[in-house]
């Protein structure tokens, strides 16, 4: 088991040691490691049992900090920058070279993040090195938004969990590349696309649902419980499978099912966010053979929410 508590001294010496930590940030529960030290970043592969193909994203505490490990950053994601850091948006840029080949698997970009939460802002600033940090999940299955989250499925592996309480925000980052003084959005997330489009104008969409060279891990099968779940409309789907035991996944509204979990009663996207994964984990461990659930209206954060429901739905 690993130890939860808030001390920063003791996160702080174990990273400088080459170990993990997990931490809190608004988005979701990262697993940390010292990003230009090989074999700590190794251990976060290892641990998380994910493919070396797929990069990792580094948390930095300003923009100046990031021009340590980019260059030719574009004037777009500088406007980015000054606008949301700290905030759920991750940048793609182009690395310099002593970010290790091993974070951004090889690519020319590193994904550069300055996550917004008090602890971790505090660590980030103790600590003269960036921290490469995956969400804090066994890869495939779905993110942490809560300490308990990480000890469940990675407590053995890891001496440490920074607790920060439940995440503010619940989604992963969004992530903007750039291309020819475009903004391109490889993955919806907690920043909305309408609030990047105020800031730099309109961006491109690039979220392919299967295995994209330019974004690895956005792959299809992703956020996953162990149980099928499937993804429409849910008065179809519980006529469908009623000789099943079922779990419902609401945004709204009560099915009058005994298992069932109602992202937001009010009709909240920010609360469904905050709620979406933990929902999933706890349908999981239902005594249910089938979860089913309905996408959220597709605007502002719910994009986000709707692309991670396609991804942990069989058959995507
Ligand atoms: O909110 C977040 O972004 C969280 C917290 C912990 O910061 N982190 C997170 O990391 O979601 P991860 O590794 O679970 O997802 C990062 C995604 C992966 O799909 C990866 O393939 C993509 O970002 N990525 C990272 N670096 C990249 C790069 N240089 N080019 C393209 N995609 C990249
Ligand atoms: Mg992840």
């Amino acid at each position: 088991m690993a130890e939860v508590g808030k001390d920063i001294n003791k996160a702080k010496q174990l990273l400088e040691k080459g170990q993990l930590v997990a931490i809190p940030t608004e988005t979701v529960y990262g697993l940390a490691a010292n990003a230009l030290d090989i074999q700590a970043v190794l251990k976060i592969f290892q641990a998380k049992n994910r493919p070396r193909f797929d990069p990792l994203i580094i948390h930095v505490p300003s923009l100046e900090k990031a021009e340590l490990y980019a260059t030719n950053i574009p004037e777009k994601a500088k406007d980015l920058a000054h606008a949301f850091w700290p905030g759920p948006l991750t940048l793609l840029l182009e690395r310099k070279g002593l970010v290790p080949d091993l974070v951004t698997a090889g690519l020319p970009t590193v994904g550069m993040r300055c996550p917004d939460h008090t602890l971790t802002r505090q660590l980030l600033g103790a600590i003269d090195f960036p921290l490469a940090a995956p969400s804090a999940n066994p890869f495939g299955y779905i993110s942490p938004t809560t300490p308990l989250h990480v000890q469940d499925q990675l407590g053995d592996k890891i001496p440490y969990i920074l607790d920060g309480g439940p995440c503010t925000i619940g989604i992963e980052s969004t992530i903007v590349g750039f291309d020819n003084g475009m903004g391109i959005v490889f993955r919806t997330g907690g920043l909305k696309i309408e609030d990047i489009e105020n800031v730099i104008g309109k961006v491109q969409l690039q979220i392919n649902s299967s295995s994209n060279p330019k974004t690895p891990g956005q792959l299809q099968s992703h956020y996953a419980p162990r149980k099928k779940l499937i993804a429409g409309n849910l008065e179809e789907l519980i006529k469908k499978f009623q000789s099943r035991t079922v779990g419902i996944l609401s945004f709204q509204t009560s099915y009058n099912l005994p298992y069932q979990y109602i992202l937001s009663p009010e009709g909240d996207l920010a609360e469904a966010g905050r709620n979406f994964f933990s929902a999933l984990r706890m349908l999981d461990q239902l005594p249910i053979d089938i979860i089913l659930a309905e996408y959220v209206p597709d605007t502002g954060l719910g994009k986000a929410i709707n692309d991670r429901l396609k991804r942990a739905s069989y058959g995507g």
